[in-house]
């Protein structure tokens, strides 16, 4: 079958990776795509918000299914947009409908989702502008360190972990009157969770899911997780302290109750949820949820996972998950992100690549590329993730860094210590 995917970065050509391998697929389309999915399909210059567009490139190229990376066309209503279309409706889309992507769109419809279903999460509120004063108070009750997030999507910027109390009460004020833009009129306080951080993905067709690999990702731009917070500096999978226990308490506390909340709620969700949770003293509390896959866990958690991910997609558009195992490879991955120099600031583009043919026994995902007069340069902030499966973490890392190493382009920047908090 023909298949488009959505996105440009990493996570994609992760995907068209995987779905290119798949008997299932004869030609895969990718809006936009980027150089590193050019390498396993056909890159269609279209936005992957640009509807209009999507539907002619389907109708053109008989697509019967469409993958859909980033959260953006999701929360827009792509899912949505399919079912209401007489020539589309019969396509499935792998993602939630645009209401279910409210669990990643709207932070205080997640919260009211997790308090609703009984799924452990931080306590909060949240508030407006009309009920400033109020939050003001609820903020002076909080003893911890204060959590603010703006509502809305703002590329990852809009939540802010604030050191005192006063601090809290001015950032607060300053989101309500559009520090974020209209992602920030409405803002969700919570209270500060001290633990360690792991990423739990799954794969619904509404009723059932499959439990993918758990991963663990790297997001402050420094050594020793210092620093500003990025997209993300590279990710581990498996996370060797996600035990059996520990996978049971999740499994039964935070994975089933939202599966069931989903329906109670008539939430329509055939796609990935990501968990996004802390683990305070081995209990496992929910921060947030994404309606899709991360980036760049995905490029950690795909290369592991041995079977036919399209035949995946196929029953979990006909809502037969729960026909389908998955097989995991024992292996560990460890994907360390290659930066443009100065991001998550001001950063430079248009550097020369070179050396990625030297690379021996990883796999180079391509985030922020292009080409230009045949030659491959920068295009972004998080440029290349390198990826390598080995018996330990520490082999995969090794690997990842001596590839990273050989890897040349103008201010080249990379974490040499991902996975330093769970080796230690
Ligand atoms: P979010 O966009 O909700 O995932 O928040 C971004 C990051 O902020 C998370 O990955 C955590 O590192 C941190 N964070 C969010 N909420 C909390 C919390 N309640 N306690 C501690 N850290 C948090
Ligand atoms: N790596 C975090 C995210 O994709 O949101």
């Amino acid at each position: 079958m023909n298949i488009l995917l959505l996105g440009g970065g990493g996570r994609e050509h992760a995907f068209a990776r995987s779905i290119a391998q798949s008997k299932l697929c004869s030609q895969l389309f990718i809006a936009p795509g980027n150089p590193g999915t050019a390498q396993h399909g056909k890159n269609i210059a279209i936005s992957a918000t640009d509807f209009d567009a999507i539907k002619k490139c389907c109708i053109e190229n008989k697509i019967e299914l469409v993958v859909v990376g980033p959260e953006d066309p999701l929360v827009n209503g792509i899912y949505d947009f399919f079912i209401a279309d007489g020539e589309l409706k019969n396509i499935p889309v792998i993602g939630p409908s645009k209401d279910a992507a409210q669990l990643e769109g709207s932070k205080a419809f997640a919260k009211e989702f997790m308090q609703r279903h009984s799924i452990p999460t931080a306590a909060y509120q949240s508030f407006d502008v009309n009920s400033l004063e109020q939050g003001v108070e609820f903020i002076r009750t909080l003893i911890t360190r204060v959590v603010l997030k703006a509502d809305g999507l703002a590329a990852g910027k809009g939540v802010l972990i604030c050191q005192t109390l006063e601090e809290a009460e001015e950032q607060f004020k300053e989101m309500l009157r559009g520090k974020f833009g209209a992602a920030s009129e409405r803002v969700v306080v919570e209270e500060f969770l001290h633990g360690i951080e792991m990423s739990v993905f799954v794969l619904t067709d509404g009723t059932n899911y499959l439990l993918l690999p758990t991963a663990k990702d790297y997001k402050r731009v420094g050594e020793g997780d210092t620093g500003l917070n990025t997209g993300g500096m590279g990710a581990i999978s498996p996370v060797p302290f996600a035990d059996e226990v520990l996978m049971k308490k999740i499994c039964i506390r935070i994975i089933q109750p939202t599966i069931d909340g989903l329906q109670q709620d008539k939430l329509v969700y055939k796609g990935f949820i990501y968990f996004g949770l802390m683990i305070v003293h081995g209990e496992p509390l929910m921060i947030e949820y994404n309606c899709r896959m991360g980036d760049p866990e995905t490029e950690a958690v795909l290369p592991r996972i041995e079977c036919d991910l399209v035949e995946l997609f196929m029953a979990t558009a006909n809502e037969k998950l729960i026909e389908k195992k998955i097989f995991i490879s024992d292996k560990h991955a460890a994907t360390v992100v290659l930066t443009s120099g100065g991001y998550p600031g001001l950063f430079e583009k248009g550097k020369k690549i070179t050396a990625i043919e030297s690379v021996e026994d990883s796999i180079v995902f391509q985030a922020g590329t292009k080409v230009n007069d045949g030659e491959l340069q920068t295009a972004g902030g998080r440029v290349l993730a390198v990826t390598s499966l080995a018996t330990t973490l520490e082999e995969a890392l090794k690997i990842s860094k001596t590839n990273a190493d050989k890897i040349q382009f103008n201010n080249k920047y990379f974490r040499t210590d991902i996975g330093f908090d769970v080796l230690k």
